[in-house]
């Protein structure tokens, strides 16, 4: 057989009247004599035309939706509707049956929650494969973004001893038999005799480590996998994400929204360039589902729309504090809508009231700055008291996003040793456990920021999916943790 092409390139490129080879796996076989191929490189199925007169109908039963062939013929200009080329085959191999009896993925349209029931063969429908696609788009873009820019790409620990957020929402990781574990004299669990001579636990950030290697190569990132036991079954919440964590030495929190907002735009405008059709496929997919919902539930855009938007506006910044008279005044607040009523300064903001910012109040991505000292973590930077700021507050921002609510999280990093030890004593975080990350304030300190973008939160935004169990192959939430 002559040498495989994939289906993308054969649309794109291919010349009639040549002999073309294609593998893929049958997505349905009509009269006998039409089969739709796809190999995974597009959406677009190509048309291949059996010659069923002069083939084995034993062989011709074997053609079933879900079986892997491989194809060779002529492309030629089709004569049918919905195709411009398909190939007249002159030999067909099977390479691995299918018997439609049993397999799950039968040709009509399965609910996005049965098809989560059979997540190993999800990929083989047109939305996830279009969702994989784009994941990978973005995932390019993020690097190539990070690398004209001349950041450095780091790979921080998967298993670590520190609790980087201090939320204490960490996987345990030991060799510890678990039901009955060595003991030490006050009755505690002897995490001296596990595997690394101490507790040790799943990351739930790379950043403290990120910013060990900014204050050295002045611009790192880290992309990887962290994880949060956290009991939260929402349709935003996973056990196990993916986290892109700029840092970046000599950058204070205006630097640091610039760079999260050029950051976001980029990776967007990446995939509506290269993604146009997956994207478009996803928009008709979303107008779709959106029919089925009630006139004022509906969104005024469609998904291209939205991207489009997203691009060509700037982010909103505001700070916390004038978030929270915005909200205060805002008409669900004064008729009792919130779940959580604002009615005082300091309260954490509910997706409820981040979501009236952003989808009614602005209508655009939101960045909120300055939030309360006392509902961030440890490591945001102290800022000076303020007139007409109730209480104390750091250089915290948390950008928003349409339909989604936080996408990033991020600060300037409290570089000043003594504030620092201060704010982790009050915090009860041990200072001996820490003394690397403390090393990087006592030796040669500087002003240094950075965030972190759930990857997920950002793929569920560009694909218009709903649940973020949709945008990750093998979701990891509370009691699931199959395949
Ligand atoms: O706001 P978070 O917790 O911030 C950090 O972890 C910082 N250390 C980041 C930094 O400054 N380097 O998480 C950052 C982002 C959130 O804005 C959200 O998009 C995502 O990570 N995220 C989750 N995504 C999916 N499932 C979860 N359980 C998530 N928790 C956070
Ligand atoms: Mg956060």
């Amino acid at each position: 057989m002559s040498k495989r092409i994939k289906i993308a390139e054969l649309l794109q490129s291919g010349k009639t009247g040549t002999t073309v080879n294609v593998k893929g796996w049958i997505r349905t076989f009509r009269n006998n004599q039409f089969i739709a191929l796809n190999d995974g490189s597009t959406n677009t199925n190509i048309q291949v035309v059996v010659d069923f007169e002069n083939t084995d109908p034993a062989e011709l039963k074997r053609y079933t939706t879900g079986a892997a062939i491989g194809v060779e013929g002529e492309l030629v200009s089709s004569q049918g509707k919905g195709q411009t080329v398909e190939i007249i085959a002159r030999r067909i191999e099977v390479y691995g049956d299918c018997d439609a009896e049993v397999y799950p993925l039968q040709p009509k349209k399965h609910s996005l929650e049965f098809l989560r029931e059979i997540a190993h063969l999800r990929f083989r429908t047109n939305t996830f494969a279009a969702v994989f696609r784009v994941r990978h788009a973005l995932a390019f873009a993020i690097h190539k973004f990070f690398n004209d820019k001349g950041f450095v790409y780091i790979h921080t620990p998967i298993i670590t001893a520190s609790d980087a957020e201090g939320a204490g929402e960490m996987f345990r990781v030991t060799t510890l038999d678990a039901v009955k574990p060595p003991m030490n004299e006050a009755g505690e669990v002897d995490f001296s005799k596990d595997f690394f001579g101490r507790a040790a636990n799943l990351t739930v950030s790379g950043q403290l480590e990120a910013e060990l290697g900014a204050l050295a190569l002045s611009e790192v990132y880290t992309f990887g996998p962290t994880f949060r036991a956290e009991n939260s079954n929402t349709t935003r919440h996973l056990a196990e994400f993916w986290m892109i964590e700029p840092e970046v030495a000599f950058a204070d929190l205006q630097d640091n929204m610039d760079l999260a907002e050029d950051m976001l735009k980029y990776v967007i405008r990446y995939a509506m360039d290269n993604c146009r059709e997956d994207l478009e496929f996803l928009s008709n997919r979303q107008a779709e589902e959106e029919k089925s919902k009630p006139q004022n539930e509906r969104s005024e855009m469609s998904l291209t729309q939205k991207l489009e938007f997203c691009l060509a506006n700037d982010f909103e910044r505001i700070t916390y504090t004038e978030a929270i008279d915005i909200l205060r005044n805002s008409n669900p607040n004064k008729r009792k809508q919130f779940k959580y009523l604002i009615d005082g300064w300091g309260a954490d903001l509910q997706s409820e009231h981040e979501r009236f910012l952003v989808e009614k109040h602005f209508k655009k991505p939101v960045i909120l700055t300055n939030y309360p000292a006392e509902i961030k973590a440890f490591y945001m930077r102290q800022d000076d008291p303020k007139e007409g700021v109730p209480g104390p507050t750091v250089a915290a921002m948390d950008i928003l996003f349409p339909g989604i609510g936080e996408i990033v999280g991020g600060s300037q990093r409290e570089e000043r040793l003594d504030r620092l030890t201060a704010k982790m004593r009050e915090m009860h975080i041990p200072e001996e456990e820490m003394y690397w990350y403390l090393d990087t304030r006592r030796f040669g300190t500087c002003p240094h920021a950075g965030y972190g973008l759930g990857f997920e939160r950002l793929v569920l935004f560009v694909t218009g999916m709903t649940n973020i169990r949709d945008v990750i192959a093998f979701p990891r939430t509370p009691g699931n943790a199959e395949f």
